[in-house]
């Protein structure tokens, strides 16, 4: 048994769907988005409380905006949603009896995050609760850490609205917490929050920002895996900003996101790619094109990703990287030689190759030195052209520093 009462089997049981998906979006969308200046702004540019809470009137977004992205998620072939239902400005997007800044009662006249479960549910996605325990907008966000009396009525407020988030929206599959400042867990109550949370959502699975491990972990702007076979998700920005920003425009392209997609999948790991919606709801246009140029990519090589998440040794190629499922080996070449390519290190006899999804390939295996050839000249997809080689014996790639070549296999 671990911590929070769960046998690992019962973990493993409610991790299963989210072992098998891979691919997320994250949304990051709140009052921030009406500056355009990054989600963290208010602390940033030291913005009082009086003037930031004018945003919360002026916020207009356009009926059911979240179905747009429902559906953009589909086609790039994510299979579940996370959104910000709190960020650590405090707005709720949410109806909640604890506060009045919220969605019900403030300029959008509406609860955005039922409109964003009932999109995702739409279009078969799984459905991800953002929610910070962070808050600068609360009295008592800050006060918590050094008057008993203030984090007493704090741990209540956020007890009770996680509590809601877990009760008025039918199930839920993800709790993503963030930022536990002040506070530790034990002040927090964390325990006894995500025992409350378990008990209201039993096949729910939650991450590890409360300051306790629970279900998976939480790299963010690197694509690192835990270890020991515990599930993690990385959560990647597509510029440099969570909120929406469009002074920042150094967008990743679809070759980049294609590579993180087979860096997370070589490491049994998730992506959890996020947008940062315009106030009004749109995805910023770059976003919008490259995901689904990648739902395109995913289309055709989709088994490389999704299912294919054995974990190999292997060394950095300057044409590419494996992926592997059992025997079978995808080498997802992202920068293409032409007519021939060669592999070196791996420790197998290779018994097929084969472009994926189509015609075999001629090789040659002089020991660690793989070679194939008669390969068309220009990439046949310059996103990722994936090889599928079947190996006999447990896959390997050695190379080390020097320049030994093997001549048994
Ligand atoms: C960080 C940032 C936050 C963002 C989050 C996403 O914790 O504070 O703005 O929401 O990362 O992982």
């Amino acid at each position: 048994m671990s911590a929070n009462g769960q046998s690992p089997p019962d973990q493993e049981r409610r991790l299963a769907w989210f072992r098998a998906a891979r691919f997320g979006m994250f949304i990051h969308w709140g009052l921030y988005s009406q500056f355009g200046r990054h989600e963290w702004v208010m602390n940033r540019e030291r913005i009082p409380v009086a003037e930031y809470e004018k945003l919360a009137q002026t916020w207009k977004p356009r009926l059911n905006a979240a179905r747009t992205w429902a559906r953009l998620a589909r086609q790039a072939g994510m299979r579940y949603m996370v959104m910000t239902t709190k960020h650590h400005e405090g707005f709720c997007l949410f109806d909640t009896r604890h506060t009045d800044y919220n969605a019900v009662k403030c300029g959008p006249g509406r609860d955005l995050v039922a409109e964003y479960v009932e999109a995702a549910r739409a279009e078969g996605l799984r459905v991800g609760f953002y929610y910070s325990l962070m808050d600068w907008h609360h009295p008592d966000g800050a006060r918590c850490k050094v008057d008993e009396a203030a984090r007493r009525r704090f741990v209540d407020f956020t007890h009770g609205v996680v509590r809601e988030l877990c009760t008025n929206y039918g199930r839920i599959d993800i709790l993503w917490f963030d930022v536990n400042w002040p506070l530790t867990p034990e002040e927090w109550e964390a325990p006894q929050l995500i025992a409350m949370v378990r008990e209201l959502q039993p096949d729910i699975i939650i991450n590890n920002r409360t300051g306790l491990p629970e279900d998976f972990g939480t790299p963010e702007q690197h694509i690192i895996p835990e270890k020991g076979g515990r599930m993690w998700e990385a959560c990647m920005t597509f510029n440099e900003s969570w909120g929406y920003t469009p002074i920042d425009t150094r967008w990743k392209d679809a070759w980049t996101v294609v590579a993180m997609l087979r860096q997370v999948a070589a490491g049994g790991g998730n992506l959890l790619l996020n947008i940062g919606p315009t106030p009004q709801g749109d995805v910023p246009e770059p976003c919008g094109k490259v995901l689904l140029e990648v739902g395109e990519w995913l289309q055709r090589y989709g088994p490389t990703v999704y299912e294919a998440t054995d974990p190999m040794p292997q060394e950095w190629m300057i044409t590419g990287a494996f992926t592997r499922r059992g025997d079978t080996l995808y080498f997802h070449c992202n920068r293409w030689p032409g007519n021939e390519l060669a592999i070196g290190g791996l420790r197998n006899r290779v018994l097929e190759a084969r472009l994926f999804g189509g015609p075999a390939v001629e090789f040659a295996q002089t020991g660690d030195r793989l070679v194939l050839r008669g390969l068309p000249q220009a990439a046949p997809d310059p996103l990722a052209t994936v090889i599928e080689l079947r190996v006999e014996g447990e896959p390997q790639q050695v190379l080390g520093a020097g320049c030994v070549l093997l001549d048994e296999l």
